[in-house]
């Protein structure tokens, strides 16, 4: 493998990579070696038209783009020079003959490279007198994205993503050299299924999102690692937060998982988490058959109280679990074990599905299908049908996906169940029939690793502090362990310490407790990388 030194730090590159690649490989790149870049990604192909990448290479007399320059052995290059600081403010003063500066009204100031790089790399003054280019701002590309013509500095990149990634390429370059704008093609707006993915990658305040655009300053928000939720990929996320309010989810990359891209459908998908229909606090069904609010304690007591007495007149038999691919490894394992001690055999996961496509949108749409599955919960369909035949008097169900079709196809099916204790995060028709139903978190709000469709254990930590009374499902199934004296339970539930027992009893998650697998996730033994 070719070696190579860049401002004295040697290092070894794979085969075929130019310099930037190999800078961003050895995670280098603005982390230690700072050559500025607009229009080359990692995951895109090179354009090389900014111009800002310019580096010193040892033995060639011109300076050389770092993103479309080979490497070769033994190559020494300078990134710090005098003359490469000179080229950077001449590139940096050529983007800015033309720029609103506009920054104090653009939602990117605060995340703009144009401000990073003025900033760092730029001239304090401006030697044009020229009028700058008058240009539109807020076109109306499509459903998603809105378009500052003004602001736009050429780079390509929203180009070549529609091409490269979706494939779809509503974007093109109109017009020839300052009259150059980037358009739509005429009736073609900018609507595909990771549309929102250009407002990521465009260097500055040109694309900005109709959802986002004006609800916060940036740098009010922090940005809290996740994992979107909306299928089985697990695409990797910044919850950016403040007020204890999720306002929006952009990918963080995993090069394993999502590149860093993900689905407008899962990017929208934050708004769950703060919905007006999640639940708040238990709901204990009375004497006349009305919901009423509980504490969480007197919704134990009611929930074990019924499940006891029907476990001693008919048996674990008559009992049975539906776990939700929603609900952590964690909360799972706690399920599994709290029904093993019931000695409930009928126990399976209810997965809601829908559309898929090659790229990243996967069929099952939970986030932790595969975990419960490797936690031993098999299809939920055979268990509905005994559900339907009568033959399950006692129903601890978590989430609602089970009324789903495929599934019961409905409420009506619960409506002669002696018993049903239900777990959930939203309002579902489950209310109508729950005899105990209690107000769960969503993976926003909790602790715990989330298994995607590749078998890949991913972290997921507390962004926003729950509403009134919800709990973890694990929690909740703890305490029920407890009241009903089962054995192993003492009513305690911490995620990392239930995360540890499952990974020594399940071989399956060895070495992928929520402790060791990092932020990037670890594979399920014996599961795939991607
Ligand atoms: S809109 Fe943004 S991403 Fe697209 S070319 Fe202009 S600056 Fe680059
Ligand atoms: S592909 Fe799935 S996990 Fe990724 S962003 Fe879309 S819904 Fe979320
Ligand atoms: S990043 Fe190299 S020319 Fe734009």
């Amino acid at each position: 493998m070719p070696r190579i030194t860049v401002d004295g730090h040697e290092i070894e590159v794979a085969e075929g990579r130019t310099l930037l690649q190999a800078l961003d490989d050895a995670g280098l790149l603005m982390n230690g070696v700072d050559v500025p870049h607009y229009c080359w990604h990692p995951k895109l192909s090179i354009d090389g038209s900014c111009r800002l990448c310019q580096v010193e290479v040892e033995g060639v007399p011109k300076l050389q783009i770092a993103c479309n320059t080979p490497v070769q052995d033994g190559m020494v290059v300078t990134t710090t020079s005098e003359r490469v600081q000179q080229a950077r403010e001449g590139v940096m003063e050529l983007l800015l003959v033309n720029h609103p500066l506009d920054c104090p009204i653009c939602d990117q100031a605060g995340e703009c490279k144009l401000q990073d790089y003025a900033f760092e790399y730029g001239v304090d003054a401006s030697r044009s007198r020229e009028p700058r280019r008058a240009l539109k701002k807020n076109v109306d590309l499509g459903p998603t994205i809105v378009f500052d013509q003004e602001r736009c500095i050429l780079c390509r990149r929203c180009v070549r993503f529609c091409r490269e990634v979706p494939e779809t390429g509503e974007l093109v370059v109109q017009g020839r050299g300052d009259h150059s704008v980037i358009e739509t093609f005429p009736g073609a707006p900018l609507e595909n299924d990771y549309s929102m993915n250009v407002a990521d990658i465009c260097p500055v305040g040109a694309l900005t999102t109709k959802d986002f655009r004006f609800k916060i300053r940036v740098w009010f928000l922090e940005d809290v690692p996740g994992v979107c939720t909306g299928c089985s990929k697990g695409c990797n996320v910044h919850l950016g937060v403040a007020n204890n309010r999720v306002y929006r989810y952009v990918p963080r990359r995993n090069d394993a998982v999502n590149d860093t891209w993900m689905c407008d459908e899962g990017r929208m998908s934050y708004k769950r988490i703060g919905a007006a229909d999640r639940l708040e606090r238990p709901l204990v069904r009375g004497e006349l058959g009305v919901p009423e609010a509980s504490s969480f304690e007197a919704a134990v007591e009611a929930a074990s109280g019924r499940l006891a007495r029907l476990r001693d007149a008919k048996g674990a038999g008559v009992l049975a679990g539906v776990a939700s691919p929603h609900a952590t490894n964690e909360d799972l394992f706690v399920f599994r074990r709290l029904l093993d001690a019931l000695g409930v055999d009928a126990a399976a996961v209810a997965v809601p599905t829908g559309r898929s496509d090659a790229l990243l949108i996967q069929p099952e749409k939970a986030a932790n299908a595969a975990g419960a599955r490797a936690l031993g919960f098999g299809d939920a369909a055979a268990l509905c049908e005994r559900i339907r035949s009568g033959a399950i008097d006692g129903l601890i169900v978590l989430g609602h996906d089970v009324l789903g079709e495929g599934y019961l196809g409905g409420v009506a099916a619960l409506a002669n169940v002696d018993t049903v204790i239900a777990l959930d995060t939203h309002a579902s028709d489950l209310q109508r029939v729950a005899h105990v139903l209690f107000a769960t978190r969503v993976a926003a709000e909790k602790e715990g690793t989330l298994t995607n469709h590749a078998g890949r254990v991913q972290a997921v930590c507390p962004a926003v502090e729950p509403r009134a009374d919800a709990r973890s499902e694990g929690e909740v199934l703890a305490a029920l362990g407890a009241a009903l004296g089962l054995p192993g339970f003492d009513g305690r539930f911490d995620a990392h310490e239930v995360s540890k027992a499952l990974a020594e009893a399940v071989p399956a998650f060895a070495g992928a407790s929520l402790d060791a697998v990092g932020p990037g996730g670890a594979p399920l033994s014996g599961g795939s990388a991607r």
